[in-house]
C-alpha cells in the first residue's frame, strides 16, 4: 500500500500541481482546501503525513496541526508557507517548515526525512498482517454530493461531445479543442481525488463483498483513466502544433473512446451509490 499524504491548500492550482508531483513520487495524495477539512480527513482516514498551507480559510496550518496532533501525536506535519521572511517555526505540533516553491526539491527532502522507507515498510507490514481482509467501502452520502455538485465536469463533457459531432471539420479550431481537453484533465483529476478522499475508503472489516468488489474495481479504474487522459493531452498538443488533419481524426476517435469510458465509469458509480443506499451495507453515512 502506498503511503498517503494529506495536502491542504486553499489555492486549487497549487493543490493540483503538488498532487501530480507527489503522485509521481509514488504517494497516494488526499486533498483538502481548508484546515477544517484537513482535520476531518485525518480523523477519518489513515494518513501517513500532512502538508498544510500556513494561511487557509476557517483554520490555518498551525491551528490545524495542533488539532491533528491532539488525535494523532505521531503524525508528521509539514507547514508549507509562502512567507519568505518566516522565522523557522518549530513546535511539538509542526515537524518541519518548507517555503512554497514550484521547485519541490526541499519539500521532497523533508518528506523523505519524516517518512523514511523503513517506516513505510513497517506500516505496510502492519497493514498486511491484519487478520481480517480489508474491503473497499463507500460513503454514499458524500459520494452522491460529489457527483451532484461537479457541474464543471458535466459542462465540459457536454462541450466536448458537441465538438466530436463536428468531426474533422473542426480542425481549424483545434486550439480550442485541445484547451478543453486540458480542462477536462484537470477536472477529472480533481473529481477522482474528491471521490478517493470522501467517497471510497478502506474498511478493516469485510462487509457486503459484492459491493466491496465493485467498489474496489471502480476505484482502481481512476488510475487507468488518469493515465489515459494524460496521454490524450500529450497527443492533443502534438496535433495542435502539427499539420496533419488525419492525426486530428485519430485524436477525435481517442477522445470519444475516453469520454465513453468515463461515462460508463460514472454510470457504474451512480449504480453503486444507489445500491449502497438501498442495501445499507458496505456504506457509512
Ligand atoms: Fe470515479
Amino acid at each position: 500500500m502506498r503511503p498517503t499524504i494529506l495536502f491542504a491548500d486553499n489555492e486549487r492550482g497549487i493543490r493540483l500541481f503538488c498532487r501530480q508531483e507527489l503522485e509521481a513520487e509514488g504517494f497516494r495524495v488526499v486533498l483538502a482546501e481548508d484546515g477544517d477539512e484537513a482535520v476531518n480527513l485525518v480523523s477519518t482516514y489513515t494518513i501517513d503525513l500532512a502538508i498544510l498551507d500556513e494561511h487557509m480559510p476557517r483554520c490555518g496550518g498551525r491551528e490545524s496541526a495542533s488539532r491533528m496532533k491532539e488525535s494523532n501525536a505521531e503524525l508528521p506535519v509539514i507547514l508549507f508557507t509562502a512567507d519568505s521572511f518566516f522565522e523557522s517555526y518549530s513546535s511539538p505540533q509542526v515537524d518541519a517548515t518548507v517555503i512554497k516553491s514550484s521547485d519541490l526539491t526541499d519539500l521532497r527532502a523533508v518528506i523523505a526525512k519524516l517518512l523514511p522507507a523503513t517506516r513505510t515498510n513497517q506500516n505496510r507490514e502492519r497493514t498486511e498482517s491484519k487478520p481480517a481482509s480489508s474491503a473497499v467501502a463507500i460513503n454514499s452520502a458524500f459520494f452522491q454530493e460529489i457527483k451532484e455538485e461537479n457541474i464543471n465536469l458535466s459542462f465540459l463533457l457536454t462541450s466536448l461531445r458537441a465538438w466530436l459531432r463536428l468531426g474533422p471539420s473542426a480542425y481549424h479550431q483545434r486550439d480550442r479543442f485541445v484547451g478543453l481537453l486540458r480542462e477536462l484533465q484537470e477536472e477529472v483529476n480533481l473529481h477522482f481525488s474528491l471521490e478517493e478522499g470522501y467517497g471510497y475508503f478502506e474498511n478493516a472489516v469485510s462487509v457486503a463483498p459484492d459491493l466491496a468488489e465493485r467498489a474496489g474495481a471502480l476505484r482502481d479504474e481512476h488510475k487507468k483513466m488518469e493515465s489515459e487522459i494524460s496521454r490524450l493531452v500529450e497527443q492533443a498538443e502534438s496535433v495542435r502544433t502539427g499539420s496533419h488533419t488525419s492525426e486530428f481524426g485519430n485524436l477525435l476517435a481517442r477522445a470519444r473512446s475516453f469520454l465513453d469510458q468515463l461515462q460508463s465509469h460514472e454510470t457504474c458509480e451512480r449504480e453503486l451509490i444507489s445500491l449502497a443506499f438501498n442495501n445499507d451495507l458496505g456504506t457509512v453515512d
